[in-house]
């Protein structure tokens, strides 16, 4: 066990893996904002020693870990990079969480919810999420099995916080990432119910639970579960009046990526439990579209 030194009553000091990724950066912004002091690693997860050595120079209360493969366009890229995907999101992630822990400092790693599907316990439009201590069933990308690898061995450490991201929703149509510009630029869109994550309201309530070194693994999505369509429709009545879409079915949805797509309830009640206004993700997403159309000067074009 290597002597970090940290005790509780150090002010929070955060050191960020992934400051150049969408949520990594997202997370710079807010710790300006909310003026904790940060350091962002230019260390590759897999590079023990040097690691080490920043914890040693660093001496943060919480490691937040926003960095790892999630593949370009999308998770399809895993598929034909599983030596690559292995490297960052197994052994380099695990490496990260095994170095927090010998040096005894917390950590947050960012997991996916996208490990379940719908099934007769859990039916769709049922009101019945999974919680976070159900099995897997949801083998259906090689991104969600590496994730999946990562979180059952995580439970072990026990100075770990895993959070389950799922569609993670931002304020701006300019950003790839964001569920919304992703669904709209899609030629045809599934429309199932699913768990998601508005960063609005939840980007806040992870630096918490690092500044609290909150430990254990967490469904980290909005409560209640929202559609596709519902999402588009609501995309055009804000923000483009023109837009136009198509729907298609799952199996027609599965011929045509390389990858399957998860489609899930996750049960939020032990979030809630610590966090009980993070708002229901049909109400925030109202708000999600009122703030996109402040952002938003000129209304975007439809494919
Ligand atoms: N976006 C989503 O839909 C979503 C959903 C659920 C969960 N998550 C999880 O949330 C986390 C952040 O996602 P994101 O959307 O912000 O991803 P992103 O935009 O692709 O950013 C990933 C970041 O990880 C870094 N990175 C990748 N491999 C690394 C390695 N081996 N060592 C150090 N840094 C490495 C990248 O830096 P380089 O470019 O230098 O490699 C980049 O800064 C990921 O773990 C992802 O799986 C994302």
């Amino acid at each position: 066990m290597i002597d970090n030194s940290n005790d509780n009553q150090q002010s929070p000091c955060v050191l960020l893996f992934g400051g150049t990724g969408w949520i990594g950066n997202k997370m710079i912004d807010l710790m300006k904002e909310k003026s904790i002091k940060y350091y962002v690693s230019t260390n590759r997860l897999e590079n023990r020693s040097e690691i080490i050595e920043e914890i040693k120079r660093v001496n943060p209360t919480s490691i937040l870990n926003c960095a790892g493969i999630t593949g370009r366009p999308n998770i399809d890229w895993c598929e034909d990079h599983k030596v690559e995907t292995i490297r960052s999101n197994i052994i380099g992630t695990l490496n990260l969480l095994d170095i927090a822990n010998q040096c005894n400092v917390h950590v947050c790693n960012l997991a996916t919810g996208c490990i379940y599907q719908y099934d007769d316990k859990h039916p769709i439009n049922s009101g019945i999420g999974f919680k976070e201590e159900e099995a897997y069933n949801y083998f259906g990308s090689f991104y969600s099995t590496a994730k999946q690898t990562v979180e059952q061995l995580s439970k072990n450490y026990p100075n770990t916080l895993t959070l389950r991201l799922r569609m993670p929703i931002s304020d701006s149509v300019q950003e790839p990432r964001n569920f919304i510009t992703k669904i709209k630029n899609y030629e045809r869109v599934v429309n199932v119910p699913n768990s998601m994550s508005v960063l609005y309201d939840l980007l806040p309530v992870m630096l918490d639970m690092c500044c609290k070194q909150t430990v254990g693994v967490f469904n980290f999505v909005n409560p209640g579960v929202i559609s596709h369509n519902e999402i588009l429709d609501l995309y055009k009545l804000h923000i483009d009046p023109s837009f136009q879409y198509q729907n298609f079915s799952v199996e027609e949805q599965d011929r045509i990526l390389k990858a399957g797509r998860s489609n899930n309830h996750l049960d939020t009640s032990k979030l809630e439990s610590l966090y009980p206004n993070i708002p229901h993700i049909q109400t925030s997403i109202q708000d999600v579209f009122k703030r996109m159309k402040r952002n938003t000067s000129t209304p975007t074009t439809t494919n």
